[in-house]
């Protein structure tokens, strides 16, 4: 019987190890909704390979990335939790929608743009056609919905995109998906860079869900506020966007409004204000670093956990795959 749920899909490279970035801006997210949706979350590792990796670091990221989905309350066994690589539809679909896909819209990416600058002597084939397989990703599970943070909100329009276009010439192949972007966690920015997304390239701004309890205060401590004598704890992005980014940290982590959160601190300066985002990150990712390690050491569970996740995925996704061949003449046995 089909679930009656709606659906949820969502994934993450394991291209650098998991931070706060990924947790609030998705992780948790999705954690807040395992009872209402059928969820589907993978590891998307065929997509890491667009730039190159230590294969040796992927290996090891790609399980303890599982053991850190679990142990920030994705359960096993409310969710399919699942190795893209594991499910060989990803590619097959990818393939397909390659061909449906236009050099000039993968040419607007700005991931494309962004990678391609960063990456100047490996800028091939793959990093440029990556949206198609990520529509792959997300088409075949015919989801409702895909949490994403903000910046890979382009990357679903195109798979809107492409699922519309592939419906009209094929029929309802395809469920067209919203994306799902919460308001206040979906672009954490760096704590040293307020003016761009956390992310491992910049480790001293990035907090990283394995990060000892002291290294975290460390990097809040440190953060950097804003160059106004002002040191008043308000929400204003243009003109005190450091402050603006852990008052979303604090917000989202404490689920605190912003005017309560100006209120807390009202007459205390950033000297007060920094350590306490950085305690409530730690009383937050504390026992979420526990858990992961704790299940890391059990990597029999762990795999047992890919292989069902990756027998569940691939009974929906050849379903998807299926019909797309049938509908564009591949000659079925
Ligand atoms: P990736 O691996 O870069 O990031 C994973 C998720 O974390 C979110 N995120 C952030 N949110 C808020 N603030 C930040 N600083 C921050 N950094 C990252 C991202 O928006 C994302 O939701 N292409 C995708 C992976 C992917 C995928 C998919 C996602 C492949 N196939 C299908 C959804 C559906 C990516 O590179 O995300």
């Amino acid at each position: 019987m089909e679930s009656e749920k709606k659906i949820m899909l969502s994934g993450i490279q394991p291209s650098g190890d998991l931070h706060l970035g990924n947790y609030l801006g998705a992780i948790k997210n999705w954690a807040d909704r395992v009872n209402d949706f059928d969820c589907y979350y993978f590891m998307a590792d065929l997509h890491t390979i667009t730039v190159r990796q230590d294969p040796k670091e992927l290996r090891r990221r790609s399980i303890e990335m599982l053991a850190l989905y679990i142990a920030c309350g994705l359960d096993p066994k409310k969710n399919t939790l699942f190795l893209q690589s594991h499910v060989p539809a990803h590619a097959q679909l990818g393939w397909v929608l390659d061909c449906y896909t236009m050099f000039g819209e993968l040419s607007r990416m700005t991931q494309f743009k962004d990678k391609s600058a960063k990456h100047k002597d490996n800028i091939n084939a793959g990093l440029f056609t990556y949206p198609s397989l990520m529509a792959a990703d997300i088409l075949l599970y015919q989801p409702h919905y895909v949490p994403v943070g903000e910046d890979q909100k382009q990357h679903v329009e195109l798979t809107r995109d492409l699922a519309i276009r592939f419906n009209n010439i094929y029929g309802d192949v395809f469920r067209v998906p919203e994306p799902y972007i919460s308001k206040v966690g979906a672009r954490i920015y760096g704590l040293t860079t307020p003016g761009q997304k956390m992310s491992k390239s910049e480790p001293n701004g990035c907090v990283f869900l394995m990060d000892d309890p002291n290294v975290i205060m460390k990097k809040f401590k440190r953060a950097v506020t804003d160059s106004d004598t002002e040191n008043c704890v308000h929400f204003d992005k243009v003109n005190k966007p450091g402050v603006a980014n852990l008052m979303s940290i604090y917000s989202t982590i404490t689920g605190k409004s912003l005017e309560d959160i100006e209120k807390e601190f009202e007459g205390q300066g950033y000297g007060v204000f920094k350590p306490a985002v950085g305690d409530a990150v730690v009383q937050t990712l504390t026992p979420i670093r526990e858990e992961a390690n704790r299940l890391i050491a059990d990597k029999e569970y762990l795999n047992s956990i890919y292989k069902e996740g990756a027998e569940k995925a691939s009974y929906i996704a050849n379903k998807t795959l299926r019909k797309v061949y049938k509908k564009i003449g591949f000659y079925q046995l």
